[in-house]
C-alpha cells in the first residue's frame, strides 16, 4: 500500500491572514487519518483545499500520485467529500438527493438506480427514500449527506465534523459506518474537535492549531511526546500541554 494523498506546503491566506500555514501531511492507503483541532484551527479550509474546492494560496495536493488541480477530471470520482455544512436539498426526496449527486459522476440508468438504493441502505435510510429531506432530523440529514457522497464508490472518503449536533444514536451509527467503509477498502480522513471520537476510530492523528500541524502520530505516540506513562494522560491533556489551550468548552 502506498501514499494516497500528500500535501506539499499547503497554505491559505484570507486578507493577508494565514489560516492554513505550510501544511505537509502524507496519508497512506487504508488509514483512518484524524485531523483534530479547535474551532477556527483551519480544518475545513484544509479539507476544502484537499477536495479542490478552495484554491491554495501556495503549495499543492498530490492525490494518487498526481497533482490534483492539474488532474482534476480524472481524479475527482476517486474522492467522496462529506462537508461540514450539509449539502442536501430539503425540497428533494431522499432518493432524489442521492441520485442528483451520484449522477454528477456520470453514473446512469439501472446502475444509477442500484447505487442510489445501495447508498440509502448503507446509511439506514432506504425506508425513508420517498420522504423529503426537509422532514428529516439532524442525524438523518447527516446520514443522507453521507449517502450522497458514496454512490460513486470513492477510494478516499473525507468527513468534516460529521457528528456535530446530532443524537448519540446517529453519532454511533456514523462512526460504525466509517469503520465499515474503511474495512471495505476506503481510506478515510476524519476531521473533528471531539478527541474521544478521533481516538476511538483513527489509526493516526494530526493535531492542528492556528493553521499549523503541531504533532502527528498514533494516540499512543502523541501521548509519549508529553509523558512517559501514557496511561496517565488523555489526548485532551496532550493538546492542552502542547498549545496551552483547551480543545473545546465543556
Ligand atoms: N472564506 C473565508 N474568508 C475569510 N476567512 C475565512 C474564510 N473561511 C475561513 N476563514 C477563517 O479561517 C480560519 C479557519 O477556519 P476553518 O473553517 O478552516 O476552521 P475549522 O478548524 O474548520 O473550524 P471549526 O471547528 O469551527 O469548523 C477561521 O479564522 C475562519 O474565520
Ligand atoms: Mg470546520
Amino acid at each position: 500500500m502506498g501514499t494516497i494523498l500528500k500535501t506539499n506546503d499547503l497554505t491559505k491566506k484570507y486578507d493577508n491572514k494565514v489560516v492554513v500555514d505550510n501544511l505537509n501531511i502524507e496519508i497512506e492507503e487504508g488509514e483512518i487519518f484524524g485531523l483534530l483541532g479547535p474551532n477556527g484551527a483551519g480544518k475545513s479550509t484544509t479539507m476544502n483545499m484537499i477536495c479542490n474546492i478552495v484554491r491554495p494560496t501556495l503549495g499543492n495536493v498530490e492525490f494518487l500520485g498526481k497533482d490534483f488541480i492539474k488532474n482534476r477530471k480524472s481524479l475527482i470520482d476517486k474522492l467522496g467529500y462529506i462537508p461540514q455544512d450539509l449539502a442536501i436539498h430539503g425540497n428533494l426526496k431522499a432518493w432524489e438527493n442521492v441520485e442528483l449527486f451520484t449522477s454528477l459522476y456520470g453514473i446512469k440508468g439501472a446502475e444509477l438506480k442500484s447505487r442510489v438504493e445501495e447508498s440509502l441502505e448503507y446509511v439506514g435510510l432506504l425506508e425513508k427514500k420517498n420522504d423529503y429531506a426537509k422532514t428529516f432530523s439532524g442525524g438523518m440529514k447527516r446520514r443522507l449527506n453521507i449517502a450522497c457522497a458514496i454512490g460513486h464508490h470513492p477510494k478516499l472518503l473525507i468527513f468534516d465534523e460529521p457528528t456535530v449536533g446530532i443524537d448519540p444514536q446517529s453519532r454511533n451509527f456514523i462512526l460504525e459506518k466509517i469503520k465499515e467503509s474503511n474495512k471495505n477498502g476506503a481510506t478515510v480522513i476524519y476531521t473533528s474537535h471531539y478527541m474521544e471520537e478521533v481516538e476511538a476510530i483513527c489509526t493516526r492523528i494530526a493535531i492542528m492549531d492556528n493553521g499549523k500541524i503541531i504533532a502527528t502520530g498514533t494516540s499512543e505516540e502523541l501521548k509519549k511526546m508529553v509523558v512517559d506513562d501514557t496511561s496517565s494522560i488523555t489526548l485532551e491533556e496532550v493538546f492542552l500541554t502542547m498549545t496551552g489551550k483547551k480543545l473545546r468548552d465543556y
